[in-house]
C-alpha cells in the first residue's frame, strides 16, 4: 500500500479524500486500511499541502543542537507557523521526530532531500534558493 500512497500523494500533492476512496473500491483494500498505513507515516499527508514539504527534526539530537532555532528561523523567512501552508501555496511546514540522521543534526528535509548541520543562516539560504529556483520554473512556463 506504501507505493500506491506514495503515487497518489506525488500526483496530487496530498491524499485526496475521493482518490483514497476510488483506490479503495477499484483495488478491493478497505479504505480503513489505506488510512491506516496513511496515518501511521508521517510522510503522508491528508490534507493540501505546499509544492515543498519542510519537515524539521524535532527528535532529541536535533532538539539539542538547536532544531527551535532551525524552525524560527522557517516561520520567520516565510510567514507561517507549524502545519501551515504559505499564501502562494508552494511551502508547508511541519516538524517531526527523528529523521534518522542524528549524525547531521539539526536536521530537516524538504519533499526528499535531507539537509543536515543546519544553522539559522544555512536554512534561510536553503529557502531562498528554493524561492528563486520556483521563481525561474514559472517564468519558463
Ligand atoms: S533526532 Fe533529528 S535526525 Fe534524529
Amino acid at each position: 500500500m506504501i507505493p500506491l500512497l506514495q503515487e497518489i500523494q506525488a500526483h496530487y500533492g496530498y491524499l485526496d479524500e475521493k482518490v483514497m476512496r476510488k483506490a479503495s473500491s477499484s483495488l478491493g483494500i478497505p479504505l480503513s486500511d489505506l488510512y491506516g498505513v496513511a496515518t501511521f507515516y508521517s510522510q503522508f499527508s491528508l490534507e493540501k499541502t505546499g509544492l515543498y514539504i519542510v519537515r524539521v527534526c524535532h527528535g532529541t539530537a536535533c532538539h539539542v543542537n538547536g532544531a527551535r532555532d532551525i524552525t524560527e528561523a522557517i516561520r520567520e523567512k516565510l510567514g507561517i507557523e507549524e502545519d501551515e501552508t504559505t499564501g502562494d501555496g508552494r511551502f508547508t511546514l511541519k516538524t517531526v521526530a527523528c529523521l534518522g540522521a542524528c549524525s547531521l543534526s539539526p536536521a530537516m528535509i524538504i519533499n526528499d532531500t535531507v539537509y543536515g548541520r543546519l544553522t539559522k543562516k544555512k536554512v534561510t539560504q536553503i529557502i531562498t534558493r528554493l524561492m528563486e529556483e520556483n521563481n525561474k520554473k514559472i517564468l519558463k512556463k
